[in-house]
């Protein structure tokens, strides 16, 4: 018998890939969108358009309780990508408060499985995103509905922005740049989730086929461009006095200093897996980025 599964966070870079790839797996999906206009259309870095992948749209807020309310009915598995990442929003409302809400929903209507996308090492940072991610991560493991929690390294979509700093001559990184990561596609992220979503409930720590430090991936940016390497590092020092300057500003830029910042200084290395790799990613990305430019100068 066809699942069906509710996606929340399905206009996101992640939730795109992963309702392609569930619907691909021909679950019936059903989505929680603030805009099915915007879902229906291509999204950012490359996501796929969710206008013929989407069997139910619930359109709403997720801080909305009538949203929320009975938003798993009929529903046998939840898979949540939602967060705040660019959004200007209180973590504690959104990665909390609002999986919390639909995690209830999930409980009172008894699904088969909850899957949560949350982040590699958030149990040490001190951003309020990676607060409210471990925090939500804690109840979900604790919760009636066996959960499934998956923890990534950086994605894709995130490292474009080296490309763009690599474009305007300068990049900058922490220290030596020795951090390492395995960045991960969305494609193979949602691959790896929609494995799981049948599984035992449990824990993943997951990451790309490549594991790299920021000097290398910032090498592989300037090459895509074009450009000779030209990489600044910035001492710990002057990070720990821009986390206290941030805290004084406000909330928004304290948690947005302190998530980059402990960003570039922890390793986030996870499971190598998937088939996209970063330096094609990159050379993709700079291509596109120049012809988008030669068409608005011819
Ligand atoms: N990006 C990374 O490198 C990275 C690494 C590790 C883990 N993660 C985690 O992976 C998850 C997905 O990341 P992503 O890069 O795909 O993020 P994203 O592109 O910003 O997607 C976030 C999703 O949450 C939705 N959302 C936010 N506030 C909402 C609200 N009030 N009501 C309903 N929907 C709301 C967004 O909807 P709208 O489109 O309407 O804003 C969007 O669909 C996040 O939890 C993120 O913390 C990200």
């Amino acid at each position: 018998m066809t699942e069906h599964i509710l996606v929340i966070g399905a206009t996101g870079y992640l939730g795109r890939h992963l309702v392609a790839e569930l619907k691909r797996r021909a679950y019936r999906v059903r989505v929680l969108v603030r805009s099915r206009e915007r879902a229906q259309a291509d999204g950012p870095f490359g996501s796929p358009a969710l206008a013929d992948l989407v069997d139910d749209w619930i359109i709403g807020d997720v801080t909305d309780p009538e949203t929320t309310a009975g938003i798993c009915d009929g529903v046998d598995r939840v898979v949540s990508s939602l967060g705040v990442t660019r959004q200007k929003a209180d973590p504690w409302d959104i990665d909390f408060r609002g999986n919390l809400a639909v995690l209830r929903d999930a409980e009172r209507a008894k699904v088969r499985s909850f899957g949560y996308v949350g982040v590699l090492h958030s149990e040490t940072g001190t951003s309020a995103t990676m607060r409210a991610k471990t925090a939500f991560s804690e109840v979900a493991r604790r919760s009636s509905v066996p959960a499934q929690i998956i923890n990534p390294s950086g994605y894709f979509s995130d490292l474009t922005d080296l490309l763009t700093m690599a474009r305007a001559g300068m990049s900058l990184h922490l220290g030596t740049g020795e951090t390492k990561l395995n960045p991960i596609h969305g494609a193979d992220l949602a691959h790896f989730i929609a494995d799981r979503v049948p599984d035992a409930p449990g824990r993943w720590d997951v990451g790309g086929p490549d594991i790299l430090t920021y000097r290398q991936l910032e090498e592989l940016a300037f090459d895509a461009v074009g450009k000779k390497p030209h990489s600044i590092g910035v001492p710990g020092q002057v990070l720990r006095s821009a986390e206290w300057i941030a805290d004084r500003i406000s909330p928004r830029i304290s948690n947005l200093t302190r998530f980059f910042g402990e960003g570039l200084a922890t390793d986030a290395v996870g499971l190598p897996t998937g088939t996209h790799h970063i330096a094609e990613y990159f050379r993709e990305h700079a291509q596109a980025g120049q012809n988008a430019e030669d068409g608005s100068l011819g």
